[in-house]
C-alpha cells in the first residue's frame, strides 16, 4: 500500500498522534496480561464507556487470574451480570483455570498457546500478546478493518473471507515492529475517535494524506453495507410469582443440548443465566403461560392463579428483537419447581441474572404497586383462562 519511506512517515505520524491524543483508559495504564485480556473480552461486545465500571468492579473482586480461576462460576457471572453475552464470562473463567493448570498462572506468550484458550481468537490473542509482551502481532477487528479499507479504498464486504485475509496481510505489513502494542492501539484509537463509521473526521486525521478513500471521495461509503439479516421478532411470556414475603421464583440457566428443542424450551432466547419461567408465544400469552406453569407444577393443577399483565419489556440481541410480556402472579405460597430457586423479587441479583431479567423484575414490581396482593379486581386482567391449550413450539 505504501513505499518504505511513506510507511516510515505513516507509522511515525500515527504513533505520535496516539501518544499525544489517546484517551486515558484504565487498561492502558498496565502491562498485566490478565487486565489487558479482561478489557479485550469486555470490549468485544460492549462500548468503552459502558465497560469501564464493570472492568473496575470485576478487578476489585477478581484481581488476578488465580482468584478468577478458583471462584464459583455463579459468582463470576454475577459480576458480569448486565454486560450481556455471558459466554464471554464462562470462557474467561475456563481460560483462567487452564492458565493456572497448564502455565503456572502466567498468561502464555506463544501464539498457538494463547489461541487455544477458550474465548480467545486471532484478534484477542494479537491484542494481548502485543500489548502485554510486545509480540509482533497485528490486530484486525471491524474497527481496524474499516480504517484499513478506507486507507486502501477497498470496497465490498470486509468480512468476506478472502478480503478479510487481505486486510490481515495489510495490517501485518503496517505494524510498527518496535511498538506493536501501541501501534495496535493507535489504529484502534483512530477508528474509534476519528475514522468513525459515520462522518469520519478526515480533517483531524494524522494520516489523511495517505488515504486513498479520502482522495477518491469515497471514505464515507466504506465499508459498504453488509447484507443485513432481518431482525426476527420474538415474543416471550414470563411468570413473576410473588409470595407474601416478596419472594419470587427463578429458573436455572437453560441447558443447551444439541437435541431437538422441547415445547417448553426457549433455546438462546433467554440468556444462559437465571431467569423467570418463560415461554415463547405467538398469541394469548396469558393462556399459554398458564398451561406452561401447570405442566411445570404438577402438584398444583387446580390452583387458580391470576395473571396480572405487567407491561412490556423490549430487548434486542444480535438479530432478535425480543418483547417480554411479564405477568405478575401474587400467591400465598410459591409453587415448588424442581431446580428453581426462591429469591427476593427486589433482589434477584443475588443470582446471576441478565439485564433483561432485571427489567422484567422491575416491571413486575411496578405492577405490584398498582395491583397489590388481594386487590379485588384488576382492570387490566387478561380474559379468563379457557381450558387446555397446546403449547407453541
Ligand atoms: N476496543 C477493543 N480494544 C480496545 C482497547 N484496547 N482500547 C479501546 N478500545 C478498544
Amino acid at each position: 500500500m505504501l513505499n518504505s519511506k511513506d510507511l516510515a512517515t505513516f507509522r511515525k505520524r500515527l504513533l505520535c498522534w496516539f501518544r499525544r491524543f489517546q484517551r486515558d483508559l484504565p487498561w492502558r495504564r498496565t502491562k498485566d496480561p490478565y487486565r489487558i485480556w479482561l478489557s479485550e473480552i469486555m470490549l468485544q461486545q460492549t462500548r468503552v464507556a459502558a465497560a469501564i465500571p464493570y472492568y473496575e468492579r470485576f478487578l476489585q473482586r477478581f484481581p488476578d487470574v488465580r482468584m478468577l480461576a478458583t471462584a464459583p462460576q455463579e459468582e463470576v457471572l454475577r459480576w458480569w451480570a448486565g454486560l450481556g453475552y455471558y459466554t464471554r464470562a464462562r470462557n474467561l473463567q475456563k481460560a483462567a483455570q487452564e492458565i493456572v493448570a497448564d502455565y503456572g498462572g502466567e498468561f502464555p506468550t506463544r501464539w498457538k498457546d494463547a489461541l487455544a484458550l477458550p474465548g480467545i481468537g486471532n484478534y484477542t490473542a494479537a491484542a494481548i500478546l502485543s500489548m502485554a509482551f510486545g509480540e509482533k502481532h497485528a490486530v484486525l477487528d471491524g474497527n481496524v478493518a474499516r480504517v484499513l479499507a478506507r486507507l486502501g479504498a477497498i470496497r465490498g464486504d470486509l468480512r468476506e473471507s478472502q478480503r478479510w485475509q487481505e486486510l490481515q496481510k495489510t495490517a501485518d505489513g503496517l505494524l510498527e515492529p518496535k511498538y506493536p502494542g501501541d501501534w495496535n492501539q493507535a489504529v484502534m484509537e483512530l477508528g474509534a475517535t476519528v475514522c468513525t463509521p459515520r462522518s469520519p473526521q478526515c480533517l483531524l486525521c494524522p494520516v489523511a494524506q495517505y488515504c486513498k478513500g479520502r482522495r477518491l471521495g469515497i471514505a464515507e461509503s466504506i465499508p459498504e453495507k453488509r447484507i443485513k439479516y432481518t431482525t426476527v421478532e420474538v415474543t416471550l411470556a414470563a411468570a413473576v410469582f410473588v409470595d407474601g414475603k416478596g419472594q419470587t421464583i427463578l429458573y436455572p440457566p437453560p441447558k443447551r443440548t444439541k437435541e431437538k428443542a422441547s415445547a417448553d424450551h426457549v433455546p438462546t432466547l433467554v440468556s444462559n443465566m437465571w431467569h423467570f419461567p418463560t415461554l415463547s408465544v405467538t398469541a394469548e400469552p396469558a393462556g399459554y403461560l398458564m398451561a406452561f406453569l401447570r405442566r411445570h407444577t404438577p402438584g398444583v393443577q387446580n390452583r387458580k392463579w391470576q395473571l396480572v399483565p405487567a407491561g412490556k419489556v423490549r430487548h434486542t440481541v444480535t438479530y432478535r428483537a425480543i418483547t417480554v410480556l411479564p405477568f405478575l402472579i401474587n400467591v400465598q405460597k410459591l409453587p415448588l419447581i424442581t431446580g428453581a430457586k426462591q429469591v427476593p423479587l427486589r433482589d434477584i441479583s443475588s443470582l446471576p441474572v441478565s439485564n433483561l431479567t432485571r427489567k422484567v423484575a422491575r416491571a413486575a414490581l411496578a405492577a405490584q404497586l398498582s395491583f397489590p396482593p388481594g386487590a379485588e379486581s384488576n382492570p387490566f386482567a387478561p380474559p379468563p383462562f379457557r381450558g387446555a391449550l397446546q403449547v407453541l413450539r
